[in-house]
């Protein structure tokens, strides 16, 4: 089964997605991780983010694992580093290469084939595996997101302007929905799940609930073939451009 969850930055997708998988025994994909490694790849390199062909042979060459909670570019542990600002900031040029998003569109469903898998990013429920046999869209308020922005740096003793993180997170969320490409959208099969008066207890809850729901339903897509979009296109990933 593949459990698809999609939201805007910030609504706190990656860790209760990580926490689903850990509790359904599936597989767990962070598919922003693996633009995040283009990205830093990119950096690393000093290649010119507006060269879209420079930034796609990158892309290409990026052979991304995921092993247990770590993520490795190229063989490289690149955990901490794609955290980095200097990735986040730069993401959208790479995010928003049509060429980029169909290598890693390939990567994320080869990757799933045979799997029991959550998936999470912007663009699984609608382009990656339209399919899919449970979809979830995690939302919570601009505000609300920037108030638990502002609560993490407190925590941590840094400074937090909250009308400034909330500009940023509109900004963010503006880009993230207008890309023409594998925009932020809710898939029309989606369940919503608003997280706001929510504890991340509660929403792993719900979220497990959801799942159990969707595996009582005999579904009616054969198991071996959940991408009926164009996986008969598709061959083994090309060398340099895999996802494992
Ligand atoms: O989820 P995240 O913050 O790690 O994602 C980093 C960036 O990658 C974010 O700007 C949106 C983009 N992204 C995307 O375009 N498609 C995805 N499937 C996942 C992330």
């Amino acid at each position: 089964m593949i459990v698809t969850i999609d939201g805007p930055a910030g609504a706190g997708k990656s860790s209760v997605a990580r926490k689903l998988a850990d509790s359904l025994g599936f597989a767990f994909l962070d598919t922003g991780a693996m633009y995040r490694c283009v990205t830093l790849q990119c950096l690393e390199r000093g290649v010119d983010l507006n060269d879209a062909g420079r930034v796609v042979e990158i892309a290409r060459q990026c052979e991304i694992e995921f092993r247990d909670k770590g993520v490795f570019a190229n063989g490289v542990d690149v955990t901490d580093a794609i955290r980095d600002v200097a990735v986040s900031s730069s993401i959208k040029l790479i995010a928003d290469n049509t060429e980029v998003r169909e290598l890693m569109v390939k990567a994320q469903q080869m990757w799933a084939i045979g799997k029991d898998a959550v998936t999470e990013g912007r663009d699984q429920g609608t382009v990656v595996f339209p399919a899919a046999e449970c979809k979830i869209f995690l939302t919570a308020s601009a505000e609300e997101r920037a108030a638990r922005r502002c609560r993490q740096l407190h925590a941590m003793n840094k400074e937090a302007d909250y009308e400034a993180i909330l500009a940023a997170q509109r900004e963010r969320d503006h880009h993230d929905t207008s890309r023409p490409v594998g925009g932020l959208v809710a898939a029309t099969d989606a369940t919503h799940v608003n997280t706001d008066c929510l504890s991340e207890e509660q929403v792993l809850d719900r979220l497990i609930a959801i799942v159990r729901s969707k595996q009582e339903v005999p579904n009616s897509v054969e198991r071996s073939n959940p991408y009926p979009n164009d996986l008969s296109k598709q061959g083994e990933p090309e060398v340099g451009n895999g996802v494992a």
